[in-house]
């Protein structure tokens, strides 16, 4: 199935948002986009270019000022949170904003029990979110005695414990170690292959390029890119313009492409394809030996 065709989750038709106080600038502007099953599309911009304002608007958190936000068609202005909670499920980018009981399972419980569900469908999900993201050593524990990169995998086990089909991350790997941000990873493309679908903010480029399908960039609240991975996270000029850097291993395929490198490679995989061909090109006759 082409993605166009994909089932139409989200869509978020010409959205503006301002603060409260602040009139004369728009956090957001006319903002297009929509979110189909099976898409991972990430969304980048630099800071304060309304990324956050964007995603607390797709779990009604915040009610655009003019615009729709519309969930399988239905107005998030007419839908209540909890209804929209089964729908998506936001990370915060602080995950102190989101924690509050006093033990691990008590806060990843917290919203399978305000949806209403029972005692051993609640105890299911805990276990499961719990279990994905390696957290059943801590379970009893406090979250606040915890470290940072874990508080941010609690909040994430929180958000994967309404199963919502939208996953919405907000700089999800900032403060994590290889380990966490492995099983984020994980987690992001789980939610894709159950057919799910995921809006990943992020600053991490190599991240976006290895996951993403699409990706959208925000500049002063406005919506200057929209467009499959390869075509985005490739384009150098484009990319520092809105001050953003090329994923890293595109940067160095860049800086090898006066000698003949693909200059459009996405994650270490095809970079070491494209540069054993480029070997093997160079020298017909010799076998490239390992390290
Ligand atoms: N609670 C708030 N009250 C007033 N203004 C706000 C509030 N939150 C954000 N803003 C303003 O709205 C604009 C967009 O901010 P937002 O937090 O959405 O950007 P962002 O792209 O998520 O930035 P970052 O990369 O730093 O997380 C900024 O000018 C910011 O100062
Ligand atoms: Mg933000």
């Amino acid at each position: 199935m082409t993605p166009e065709h994909r089932e139409l989750i989200i869509q978020v038709r010409s959205v503006s948002y301002r603060y409260g106080g602040d009139v004369d600038r728009q956090a957001i502007s006319e903002v297009d986009l929509e979110i189909r099953r099976g898409e991972l599309i990430a969304l980048l911009g630099h800071n304060g270019s309304g990324k956050s304002t964007f995603a607390r608007h797709l779990n009604g958190l915040l009610k655009p000022y003019a615009g729709q936000v519309l969930i399988h068609g239905l107005d998030t202005r007419e839908l209540p949170v909890h209804r929209l909670a089964r729908h998506v499920g936001y990370a915060f980018q602080n995950p102190d904003d989101q924690l509050f009981a006093a033990t691990v399972a008590e806060d990843i419980g917290f919203g399978p029990r305000n949806l209403g569900h029972d005692a051993a469908e609640i105890e299911r999900r805990v276990g499961m979110s719990i279990e994905r993201l390696g957290l059943s050593d801590i379970a009893g524990h406090h979250p606040f005695l915890l470290s940072r990169s874990t508080r941010r995998l609690v909040a994430l086990a929180g958000v994967l414990a309404l199963a919502p089909e939208v996953l919405v991350l907000d700089e999800p790997t900032v403060d994590l170690d290889a380990w966490a941000a492995d099983r984020v990873l994980t987690v992001l493309r789980q939610q894709v292959a159950d057919g799910g679908a995921v809006l990943l903010i992020s600053h991490d480029m190599g991240l976006v390029a290895a996951t993403a399908d699409r990706v959208v960039i925000l500049r002063g609240g406005h919506v200057v890119a929209n467009g499959p991975t390869r075509a985005v996270m490739t384009d150098l000029s484009f990319l520092t313009g809105n001050s953003l850097a090329l994923p890293p291993v595109t940067e160095l395929a860049q800086a090898l492409a006066p000698h003949g490198m693909r200059p459009d490679v996405l994650d270490p995989q095809e970079f070491c394809d494209a540069y054993a061909a480029l070997w093997h090109a160079r020298h017909p006759r010799r076998v490239m030996s390992g390290p």
